[in-house]
């Protein structure tokens, strides 16, 4: 059964009607457009009025979330509600970088509690390792960390490192192995010393076919160089911790976390064990207030200048009132380089579901296709397309006020990004192109190709400085973005039952490319797996 999505319908007839008039000529014939569309949260500058609608339209996509019930959602979710039903289990991020003496609870039993029990236990196990009172078997200090991890339980701190990262000498180094192919993990290790590497395997299962793979190569490559008590270098970070256990971790080394968090979510949890050690618990705990910030500003500020809501509206405006299926996330920050790969899972793996709550069919389109990489190298790859293609894809540019390395340097990104959303929502008058070409003999045929149109949406983003605090909060504005994306779309959030098939045939095939039984398949894989069989 399909729903009518009629509360869409009157969005989407008021976004096509919008388009009569360009972005651009918005700011004349609304003085307070620019001021009414930008916001403040948290230190983050978000504008939002180069995104394709009318004031009259935004207060329309205003109506639309308190209609789809945004504010009792977000109550839901806040109180510790079952709002991931299809799972059974409340959604507590938040929780996790609330400050001392907060008072979450899941499903009515307190989470706080044990929350601060274990950040504590993070603390005290972070600053240990950092200060040498913790060393690895042979007593050296250890100087570098693998993380064993992947999806949910990789790219946020994968993110985190990459973008906080001490420039030059490092205490502490900090690594990554997430793909099953032997690659990632052979690359990771390349110039450690077992005796000074602290392996953290890390997953909310502790079934996941890839980590479990990684984190038996690791322990192979500890007891090598180390024999048995190369175990004593293993930790782990589970919702699972028995099972962390019966893999051979020491239970004092086991990190928990809970069902409650989503993996995607996770960076917050123990899961963000390895960045409190490489870069230190005041940077961790620092990233944990940017994201309590976000998460103050996104409970307490009105839905017309609560950020998150306002993202959210604007993407749902692209998306179901413009039939815009991508968007591209250009952070004009070397640093920013994974958050592409970041928001790919969390909104995708979130939002990407064509069936609602309720389990019936959606009518409507859901998450666009998210792709991006840092500016300038994205101009000089796929930027042709943002502002010549035939579709038209909205852009988030992320820029950093104060860069940390040279100012002449940083200037150039900045203007750079500027320039960028500039050019798009802008073009260029197509009068001057011709006038330009006024003496070509080829006028005709160059001027509409050297044409730019301009009035495509962006959305603009301000850092003060890639701190742990701004980062914090970046992070959270998108989760709590997403998140209010699925409500007004009207599905789950916070499952992901379209990875599983996948998993589940894959671990036929193994054995069947392990010389096992051929199992009965469709004409396409049979000869697939005949192909790699031999
Ligand atoms: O890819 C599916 C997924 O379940 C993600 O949602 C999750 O983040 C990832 O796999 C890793 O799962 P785990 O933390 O259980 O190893």
């Amino acid at each position: 059964m399909t729903r009518k999505p009629t509360d869409l319908f009157a969005l989407r007839a008021a976004a096509q009607n919008d388009t009569a008039v360009r972005i651009v000529e918005r700011f004349a014939s609304e003085p307070a457009r620019l001021k009414s569309m930008t916001v403040e949260a948290t230190g983050l500058h978000i504008d939002l009025s180069r995104q394709p609608w009318s004031m009259t339209t935004l207060n329309l996509a205003l109506d639309l979330a308190e209609a789809r019930g945004v504010a009792q959602a977000r109550a839901a979710l806040f109180d510790g509600e079952t709002v991931n039903r299809s799972e059974g289990r409340a959604v507590l991020h938040p929780a996790l970088r609330a400050g001392e003496g907060a008072a979450y609870a899941a499903g009515g039993g307190p989470v706080s509690g044990e929350v601060e029990a274990m950040r504590a236990r993070m603390r005290a196990f972070a600053q240990a390792v950092r200060s040498g009172e913790i060393t690895g078997a042979t007593g050296q200090r250890f100087e570098a960390v693998l993380h064993i991890g992947i999806g949910g339980s990789d790219l946020g701190p994968r993110l985190v490192w990459q973008a906080l990262r001490p420039r030059g000498e490092r205490p502490v180094e900090l690594r990554f192995a997430a793909n099953v192919d032997p690659e990632e993990f052979a690359e990771a290790i390349r110039g450690l010393d077992p005796a000074s590497t602290l392996v953290v395997v890390v997953s909310k299962t502790f079934t996941t076919q890839e980590t479990l793979a990684n984190a038996e190569l690791a322990r192979g490559w500890l007891r090598d160089a180390l024999g048995g008590d190369g175990d004593a270098h293993l930790c782990a970070v589970s919702a699972a911790p028995a099972r962390a256990e019966a893999f051979g971790v020491r239970p004092d080394r086991v990190f928990a976390f809970w069902d409650w968090v989503g993996g995607r979510f996770s960076l917050w949890s123990a899961v963000g064990l390895s960045c409190a050690v490489a870069l230190g618990w005041e940077a961790f705990e620092a990233l944990l207030a940017g994201a309590e910030a976000m998460d103050r500003h996104f409970l307490e500020a009105p839905a017309g200048r609560n950020a998150p809501i306002l993202m959210a509206l604007a993407q749902v405006l692209n998306v179901n009132g413009l039939d815009r299926h991508a968007r591209a996330v250009i952070p004009y920050a070397q640093r920013l380089e994974l958050l592409p790969a970041f928001l790919q899972q969390l909104e995708m793996e979130s939002n990407g579901k064509a069936v609602g709550a309720d389990g019936q069919v959606l009518a409507h389109a859901t998450c666009p296709v998210v792709f991006g990489e840092p500016g300038t190298n994205g101009q000089h790859a796929f930027f042709q397309l943002l502002h010549q293609g035939p579709q038209v894809i909205p852009v988030d540019f992320i820029l950093v006020r104060r860069g940390s390395g040279e100012a002449a340097s940083h200037h150039k990104l900045l203007a750079n990004g500027v320039a960028q959303a500039e050019a798009l929502l802008v073009g260029r008058d197509p009068a001057a192109v011709r006038a330009e070409l006024a003496d070509h003999a080829e006028r005709d045929v160059l001027a509409p190709q050297k044409d730019f149109p301009g009035d495509r949406p962006s959305t603009v983003i301000t850092l003060p400085e890639l701190s742990p605090r701004a980062l914090g909060a970046l992070i959270a504005l998108y989760e709590h973005k997403t998140f209010v994306e699925g409500v007004i779309w009207g599905l789950n959030s916070f499952d992901q039952w379209g990875v599983e098939l996948g998993k589940a045939l894959a671990r036929g095939v193994l054995s069947e490319l392990e010389g096992g039984q051929v199992q009965p398949h469709d004409p396409a894989t049979a000869a697939l797996i005949a192909r790699l069989r031999t």
